[in-house]
């Protein structure tokens, strides 16, 4: 019997690249969508098999996690062997904008689910999307035993979740694991994150779109990885024998300007003379310095990112040119080729993704 998964967040970055390693594993992968007015399933479109097809394994369901009823039903009725909690408000910025429905969806979230997995009396795995983020203002290098002291509404959410995850794990005795996670970052990152804000306002000013990016503070500095190697530690942390906390980041950190330093010299432009400061992308409390110590997964989950910060940045600024039809410096394909398996090439986890079928994933 292949293994059941549930995932929240399927639609997001991570929820797209853990749906293809897990189709890739053999699982049968059920995953719940947002009700939208327009489509916005084009990160899995590409997996996507019709639903009428009786060995189709993959089936999307509609839900929210600001709302038991779906999730409730879902957990009873398919029980799944894992779950995978990615969905959430996942944008700090936004949080400041939106902290109750941020608490909502982002913190209360979590006890939805584990309401429904603990009375449901089901023998699942469950995972934890914890953040990085919930370290805030605590110095670097940062690891499981570092003190929380989170600087937005979204990682006061997130710390919640996290220590909700703690509790019931150590008060019902579940097998409940959190990641915490620190930034990582592809192609199909978000567009107002800024790793992909820089690569995509990059490739529109080669294209002839936009003159001027515009951003906040440049001196932050984050450990960016390639999200890919990240939803590998994921499902590595739901197979071990015992539930527990891991910290995954690459153990380099990099500031804004560094990124955006090496994009554009990548595609053979100097930066300094498209970027400009706009306060408003200002947080009213910035996290200045991530960067991870992760050598619980390295020992314990056998976990090392092997995408360096200049490769990440290839990637990235690689598939945004391509997507504006602009031909590419061409590493990106090379990397790929070189560090993962046939489940994440070019062609499937880029070109496929651009080309985008929008909307077919979509039930109902
Ligand atoms: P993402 O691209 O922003 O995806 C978030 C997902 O959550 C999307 O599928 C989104 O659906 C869904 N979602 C939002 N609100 C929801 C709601 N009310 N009910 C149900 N689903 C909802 O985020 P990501 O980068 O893949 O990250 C995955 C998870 O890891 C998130 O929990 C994030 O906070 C956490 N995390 C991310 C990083 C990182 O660097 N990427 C690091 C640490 C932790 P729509 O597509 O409909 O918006
Ligand atoms: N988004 C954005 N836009 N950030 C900017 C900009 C801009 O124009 N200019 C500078 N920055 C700075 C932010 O102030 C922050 O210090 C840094 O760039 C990274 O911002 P984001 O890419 O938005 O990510 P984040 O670090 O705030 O949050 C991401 O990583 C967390 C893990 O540490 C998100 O993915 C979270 O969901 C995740 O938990």
């Amino acid at each position: 019997m292949p293994k059941r998964a549930l995932i929240t967040g399927i639609t997001g970055q991570d929820g797209s690249y853990l749906a293809e390693l897990l189709l890739a594993h053999d699982y049968e992968i059920h995953g719940i969508i947002r009700r939208a007015s327009s489509f916005n399933t084009e990160r899995l479109d590409h997996i996507y098999e019709d639903p009428h097809n009786p060995k189709a394994r993959m089936v999307l369901h509609y839900g929210d996690l600001s709302s038991s009823e779906q999730l409730t039903s879902l957990i009873y009725n398919l029980e799944p062997d894992e779950i995978y909690n990615l969905g959430a408000q996942s944008h700090v910025r936004v949080s400041f904008e939106t902290p109750e429905y941020t608490g909502n969806v982002t913190g209360l979230g979590i006890v939805r689910i584990l309401e429904a997995v603990r009375r449901s009396g089901i023998q699942t795995r469950f995972y934890q999307a914890s953040s990085s983020e919930m370290f805030g203002a605590s110095p670097p290098p940062q690891s499981e035993d570092t003190h929380f002291h989170p600087r937005s509404p979204y990682a006061v959410a997130k710390a919640y979740a996290h220590w909700t995850t703690v509790n019931y794990r150590e008060a019902y005795n579940l097998f409940l694991s959190c990641g915490i996670l620190f930034n990582h970052e592809s192609p199909r990152r978000g567009e107002t994150f800024v790793t992909r804000k820089i690569t995509r306002a990059l490739a529109k000013i080669l294209a002839g779109k936009q003159k001027v990016l515009y951003l906040g503070n440049l001196d932050a500095r984050r450990d960016w990885g390639y999200a890919p190697e990240y939803v590998e530690g994921m499902w590595r942390i739901l197979q071990q024998d015992e539930s527990e906390d891991y910290v995954l980041g690459t153990g380099e950190s990099h500031s804004v300007r560094e990124f955006v330093d090496e994009a554009f010299s990548y595609a053979g432009l100097d930066w300094r003379e498209y970027v400009k400061i706009d306060y408003a992308y200002l947080r009213p409390s910035e996290v200045d310095h991530l960067l991870a110590d992760a050598s619980k997964a390295r020992q314990k989950l056998g976990w090392e990112p092997t995408i360096t910060f200049r490769q990440l940045v290839r990637i990235m600024v690689d598939a945004d040119l391509q997507s504006e039809g602009i031909s590419r410096a061409g590493e990106g394909e090379a990397i790929l080729k070189e560090h993962f398996a046939e489940w994440h090439q070019w062609n499937g986890a880029v070109s496929q993704v651009l080309e985008g079928r929008r909307g077919t994933a979509n039930v109902g």
